[in-house]
């Protein structure tokens, strides 16, 4: 059955598949917001912000000023100026003051599916309290980096929503990344301060955090930044306290030194354009981005897109799959969901450990009525068949929601129709790191949501626009179109530069296309407005979700002494995306082997983790380039994917003779 149909039949079935009106009710209320948001962005969210608690007001116009345009000057956005808030007194403070500090706030789960926590609201805000108290006590203050090297713990939203109560900067580093990954973005942001666990379980395999940590902390001083505290929690079933690598002048345990702090901390009232976190994340180059958001527009715009695009009112149980590491676990895991009162579901282990039901259980158990995931994740779990699902009751369930790649039909269909029982919306939503919040949206039960899948509308404050890759020149109107995918205007929740490099800020988003904020994707426009995303346009590639640079892999197999040259590119992979697919000069041939593979991907698990390690290593005596010394990646994508029929204009070559060794060494 066509998505159209499916589509059309739930909505005819109306209220009976939502028990209650979305804020978006109709085309014309979301028509007539959206106009608002573009025309009177100050206006529109002066009013919207007004649902937050702020110390200090900001003035009804005024608060907002903006350039987008490098021609004009320093690239620069503010919202909500004069006011001053707080991130964690409006997760928390705010509920509790309203009687809801019984209410559950974080439902957990460890990888053993017996190992289970709740956290109610109170309890959440004493714990949040008592890090904030630590924090201070060791000199953090407002401003400062704090790490936060964590696996997917009760702890971990509550280390993010610490820093947020005073002030000071979370850096959260994805778990999964390698000291050395740890130390670059340690010395990068100037943190002194790491919080850790001895390790954690994945699936069957127990991984050290803590002696990575003091591996990144060798490394990072080496760097000139030494670490001066490392809080520790004890994982217990992952690596006990006694078997944990220690420096008793640094390091403290998490049990020891929290439950004695007092369990109150006033907040810091921060200005609107603080900052509130940084994240790193992957671009061309080889140096990852240190994304910075801020205080005031990151929390209105995440939490209002939670009550908007994903319907969370006070109570909902939300089930978000991603890992704080990345954006998705900040916005619609951490901050968004707890910004409207939710209570939370994290999986502390791996969602197909022990088997293809555990998502499902969880679902059942908890009475989830969002469930926010990613594709990779879909795929696995459709791959383990349709028994799992089957065997749990579902019916809570009431909005499917996914980011961060492109959704495939298959998995499309089966999220609607095995796992939303054809009566969920799925709102497949396009954004970034750096936009803070969801961008293009199918928008939760309006008729318009019909063409669902990878496409859909822009949300509040955005305007999307489709250029010509070729002359920079915006292609018109509505009318159909495909090209570079660029955004006009400006949006609370966008991050404000990249940490300590405002000009790479300006050069990167600001400066290809004058005048809008060039988002590295490509789209495609249809005679209804709808947007589809086609990829990215940049050497950046999308593995599980995971935006990985390819000059970031180049660099760390460049590091190697035998490599003299790398060229990385994406190639389709039926589970994870993309795959990450290597092509590798070596120096001296002789060792093109098996062995010389494994040296290489363990260099690269080692730089970077374990989820940059090329899957392919395709010897390459010699790499396509142009005569200006260009590597043609446009031909190797075609060379490892079998299709060296369609190479196209390979006459700019400087050695055409290149590409026939290449074809003749694939799967050598
Ligand atoms: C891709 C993740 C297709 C896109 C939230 C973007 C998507 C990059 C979608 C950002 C989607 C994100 N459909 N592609 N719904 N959502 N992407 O910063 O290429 O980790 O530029 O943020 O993921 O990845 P990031």
């Amino acid at each position: 059955m066509q998505r159209l149909e499916i589509l059309a039949r739930q909505l005819t079935a109306g209220s009976a598949t939502n028990d209650r009106t979305p804020l978006l009710a109709s085309r014309d209320v979301y028509d007539s917001m959206h106009r608002k948001s573009v025309e009177d962005p100050e206006g529109f969210w002066g009013e919207l912000a007004l649902g937050y608690h702020w110390q200090n007001k900001f003035p009804a116009r005024g608060h907002m000023s903006y350039n987008t345009d490098v021609g004009r000057g320093k690239i620069d956005v503010q919202f909500f100026c004069g006011g001053t808030t707080n991130i964690a007194y409006n997760c928390l403070d705010r509920w509790v003051a309203a009687g809801r500090g019984d209410d559950p706030c974080v439902l957990w789960e460890g990888n053993d599916e017996n190992e289970r926590r709740t956290v109610t609201y109170r309890q959440m805000l004493e714990d949040v309290c008592r890090l904030s108290n630590w924090l201070t006590s060791r000199g953090v203050k407002k401003g400062d980096s704090v790490t936060i090297y964590l696996p997917m713990v009760a702890e971990l939203p509550a280390a993010m929503l610490a820093c947020a109560r005073i002030g000071a900067v979370h850096s959260v580093v994805f778990a999964g990344f390698s000291a050395e990954a740890l130390a670059q973005r340690i010395v990068d942001c100037q943190g002194k301060v790491v919080l850790t666990a001895s390790g954690v379980m994945r699936g069957a395999k127990a991984v050290p955090l803590k002696a990575i940590v003091d591996d990144a902390a060798k490394l990072a001083a080496k760097g000139g930044q030494p670490v001066t505290s490392v809080l520790c929690l004890e994982v217990p079933s992952a690596l006990r306290a006694a078997n944990t690598p220690w420096d008793a002048s640094r390091d403290v345990w998490w049990g020891d030194a929290i439950p004695i702090q007092p369990p109150t901390c006033p907040p810091v009232w921060l200005e609107a354009e603080d900052r509130s976190f940084l994240l790193y994340t992957s671009g061309s180059t080889g140096k990852p981005k240190g994304v910075v958001h801020s205080v005031g527009g990151y929390m209105v715009g995440v939490g209002e897109s939670c009550r908007y695009l994903y319907d969370m009112r006070p109570g909902d149980v939300v089930f978000t799959t991603a890992d704080c590491g990345w954006i998705t676990g900040h916005s619609y895991l951490a901050y968004g969901p707890l910004l409207c009162g939710c209570t939370v579901v994290i999986l502390g282990g791996i969602p197909t450990h022990p088997d293809g039901g555990r998502c499902w259980r969880m679902v059942e158990r908890y009475k989830v009525r969002q469930f926010y995931t990613a594709p990779t994740l879909l795929r696995s779990l459709l791959q383990l068949g349709d028994a799992w699902p089957r065997q749990s009751d579902l019916s809570s369930l009431r909005i499917l929601a996914s980011a961060g790649e492109p959704m495939n039909e298959h998995a499309w269909h089966w999220f609607h129709e095995m796992i939303g029982g054809s009566r969920c919306p799925v709102v497949d939503t396009w954004w970034q790191t750096e936009t803070g919040n969801g961008m293009i949206t199918p928008l939760p039960a309006t008729w318009f949501q019909a063409k669902a899948g990878a496409a859909g509308v822009p949300f509040f404050g955005v305007l999307p626009v489709i250029l010509d890759p070729a002359t920079g020149k915006e292609l018109p109107g509505n009318a159909p179109a495909e090209g570079v995918l660029a955004l006009r205007g400006v949006w609370p929740a966008m991050a404000r530069t990249l940490y300590g490099d405002h000009e790479r800020w300006e050069q990167v988003y600001f400066a290809p296309y004058k005048g809008y904020y060039f988002t590295g994707d490509g789209a495609r426009r249809d005679e209804d407005g709808h947007y589809w995303i086609t990829g990215r346009v940049d050497d950046v590639i999308n593995v599980s979700g995971h935006r990985i640079g390819t000059a970031e892999v180049e660099s760390s197999l460049t590091e190697h002494a035998d490599c003299a040259e790398a060229a990385v590119i994406g190639v389709d992979h039926a589970l994870k995306g993309q795959a990450i697919y290597a092509f590798v000069t070596l120096r001296g041939v002789d060792h093109q082997n098996d062995a010389m593979r494994k040296t290489l991907m363990d260099h690269v698990r080692k730089s970077i983790g374990p989820f940059a390690v090329p899957d392919t290593i395709h010897w390459a005596p010699a790499l396509p380039k142009t005569r200006s010394g260009k590597i043609m990646r446009r031909v190797l994508r075609k060379i490892a994917s079998g299709q060296e029929k369609e190479l196209g204009d390979v006459s700019t070559l400087a050695e055409p003779g290149v590409v026939e060794m290449l074809i003749k060494l694939r799967g050598k």
